[in-house]
């Protein structure tokens, strides 16, 4: 019989699914083949992967200019039935004079993958301008340089962003080994019921994982159990797209994490490790938003967040861009995700008495020690282990390869 998943509602009420089936795509391919093609680049690619599976549902494609105005300015949309879902990021694509010029007055465009080959058909097309600083100062708060997705995607992108509803002729594959951590959000749900969840919690990160990230999981499992929930299920969500240059590689991080469950730092019988494939922006509590509303539409109730989440350092001063606890607060009153409940999470440091990770305490600042990923590296500049208790070891001997092999480049 069919079993009735209990998983909460994807945003919209219905998983947004973009990928032709497959007995349409040959014609879909034809047509493809005789309207104006579209160059994309990789970062785009990216994002028609995310959009393509319904991980921005109920957005369909890239966002026309009445979406992409709420949300700039409401950070969240406004259905036809009165509800809220959040997006606060702008999903956008954007264009040259000369794109805009030969696609002329057609309704659909053809997106071409960076390598060559059609991607995508995007239907009944607007083009509207593309002001960059005003992006950039209400996505980052600031239009200073050196934020990395500024620079390395929307400075060298065109003046027009173009929106429509995407048809993407075949699901979105890497080749480079992770495609098989790929999965959808239906595939996730799908696993989710498979396991027997009855509650998920999510957890996004772009680092590898230290035993203060480890305590924040398995405390939010205990609370979960506490709750009376049976089978809380962990969703280990490492970010798969555009990352700035000093974070570590994706493959390399996979790696680290597969060390972690196989040392029993978080339980494998109860966690899912899978690629979140979006691209990173960096934008701290604007960004955080979506980084959760993208894991409710892949199931998850829970969401964990912790210190200064999508943040980084200030580019030109010397202190984080965003104040670190801004990014929890900004969550739990985000609007549009209400159904979705967040579990804030103090700062996690290595406590030099107790000789392991533990969440600080500030009447005795002088017992911890932050470290950070300059610190990480530092150690492993010089063949020096962090203290006992601070990530297994085997997740380290993986870290310590990868920051080895970049200075023998
Ligand atoms: S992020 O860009 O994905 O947010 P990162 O991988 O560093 O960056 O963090 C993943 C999650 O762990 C975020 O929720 C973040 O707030 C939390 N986090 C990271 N480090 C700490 C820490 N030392 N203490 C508490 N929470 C932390």
């Amino acid at each position: 019989g069919v079993v009735r998943s209990s998983l909460i509602d994807p945003d919209g009420g219905k998983l947004v699914e973009l990928i032709v089936p497959e007995a349409e795509r040959d014609a879909r391919r034809a047509e493809a083949a005789r309207l104006p093609p579209v160059k994309i680049g990789a970062v785009d690619l990216e994002w028609v992967h995310v959009v393509s599976e319904g991980w921005a549902s109920p957005l369909r494609g890239f966002m026309r200019e009445h979406e992409y105005l709420q949300s700039l300015h409401f950070n969240s949309f406004r259905l036809d039935d009165g509800s809220l879902v959040n997006m606060s990021l702008p999903i956008v694509l954007a264009i040259t004079d000369e794109d805009k010029q030969a696609i002329g007055n057609a309704p659909d465009v053809t997106l071409v993958a960076p390598g060559g080959g059609f991607v995508a058909i995007l239907r009944r097309i607007e083009i509207y301008k593309h002001n960059k600083e005003e992006r950039i100062a209400r996505t980052w708060g600031t239009t200073v340089s050196g934020l990395p997705y500024v620079e390395e995607v929307i400075s060298p992108a065109g003046n027009w962003l173009i929106g429509g509803d995407l048809e993407v002729l075949e699901p979105i594959k890497y080749h480079d080994g992770l495609d098989h951590y790929r999965l959808s959000p239906s595939e996730l749900r799908k696993e989710f019921d498979k396991r027997g969840a009855d509650a998920v919690f999510a957890f996004q990160l772009r680092n590898p994982v230290h035993n203060g990230h480890a305590l924040l999981m398995n405390d939010t499992r205990k609370l979960l159990l506490d709750m009376g929930y049976k089978n809380p299920i962990l969703l280990l969500h490492p970010l798969g797209g555009f990352i700035k240059a000093d974070d570590v590689p994706l493959a390399v991080r996979m790696e680290q994490h597969s060390k972690v469950l196989e040392d029993g730092v978080l339980d494998p019988k109860t966690t899912i490790v899978a690629i979140f494939p979006s691209p990173m922006h960096y934008a701290g509590p604007t960004e955080v938003q979506w980084h959760a509303k993208a894991r409710l539409n892949a199931g998850a109730n829970f969401y964990i967040v912790g210190r200064d989440p999508a943040g980084m350092g200030h580019p030109t001063e010397k202190r984080d861009l965003y104040d670190p606890d801004h990014g929890k607060k900004v969550l739990s009153m985000a609007p549009g995700l209400e159904k979705l409940n967040i579990l804030p999470f103090k700062v996690a440091a290595y406590d030099t008495v107790a000789k392991k990770m533990s969440f600080f305490d500030p009447s005795r600042v002088q017992d911890f020690l932050f470290i950070s990923g300059t610190k990480m590296r530092t150690y492993a500049r010089n063949g020096e282990n962090p203290p006992d208790g601070f990530m297994c070891p085997s997740g380290w001997k993986v870290l310590v390869n990868y920051y080895q092999s970049l200075q023998h480049e």
